[in-house]
């Protein structure tokens, strides 16, 4: 798969390139690049803000630099292989205005060729580069919850590796990417390991008893309760 993020602050990614994501950079599974939106501009100032039409607080970002942006990294578009792809991309705008970023969500994106991913600053970025960038390809707003961030940095890192942890490749035993949060539409069930009595706490005796059929049993209840006192509203109660 291939990644541009375009953002104001290239170094917010630079965790990307550690662990799992940093590997899968390695080894060709993924191909990641972050770009300087500022590459995109043309005066003294490398300037990308302006102040809106119609008056308000703050400064919202210029289209003449999202514009280039966007048309030199959704040009030819290449597939993993190198080769160029018939499809085109997926353009994600974060935005706290945007559908809601689920475990459904990533697992959608990831089965994509090419995203770009646009990291607003200030109020927002001017709205018609939105329309213009699905002239380019498929346009998402999505937002990481019901909460406001400064910027779209942090929420562009936790979707890429949302997404980028769900590639065949990237987690070594796709096993460990079945039993979690999220992915049954419950949340995961306790983990324990060695030793077996820590500061006087026993690890649940059933874990130690090998009986792996009362174990999946056991877990799954687990998962119920817990997810019943956490987030009942994952049951639709
Ligand atoms: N930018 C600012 N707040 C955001 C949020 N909650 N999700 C995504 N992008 C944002």
């Amino acid at each position: 798969m291939r990644i541009d993020v375009v953002t104001i602050f290239p170094s917010y990614f630079d965790g990307l390139t550690l662990s799992l994501l940093g590997k899968a950079q390695d080894s060709g599974i993924l191909d990641l690049t972050v770009h300087d939106l500022r590459e995109w501009t043309h005066d003294r100032h490398r300037t990308v803000d302006d102040t809106p039409y119609g008056g308000g607080a703050g400064m919202v970002m210029k289209p003449e630099p999202w514009g280039e942006a966007l048309d030199s990294l959704a040009a030819g578009s290449p597939s993993s292989d190198g080769s160029p792809s018939k499809s085109r991309p997926t353009i994600i705008f974060p935005s706290p205005a945007g559908e809601v970023f689920t475990q459904a969500t990533a697992r959608e994106l990831a089965t994509r060729e090419h995203l770009i991913f646009g990291c607003g600053r200030y109020e927002g970025i001017d709205e018609r580069v939105f329309e213009y960038a699905a002239e380019l390809g498929e346009v998402r707003l999505i937002s990481l919850g019901d909460y406001v961030l400064n910027g779209g940095e942090v929420a562009v890192m936790a979707m890429v590796e949302a997404i980028g942890r769900l590639i065949p490749g990237v987690v070594g035993n796709p096993e460990s990417l079945v039993e979690e949060s999220h992915e049954d539409g419950l949340l995961e069930y306790a983990s324990y390991t060695k030793p077996s009595v820590w500061r006087d706490r026993e690890v649940p005796p059933i874990l130690l008893s090998g009986n792996h059929g009362a174990i999946a049993s056991w877990r799954r209840e687990q998962q119920v309760e817990r997810t019943r006192a956490r987030r009942p509203d994952l049951l639709g109660d």
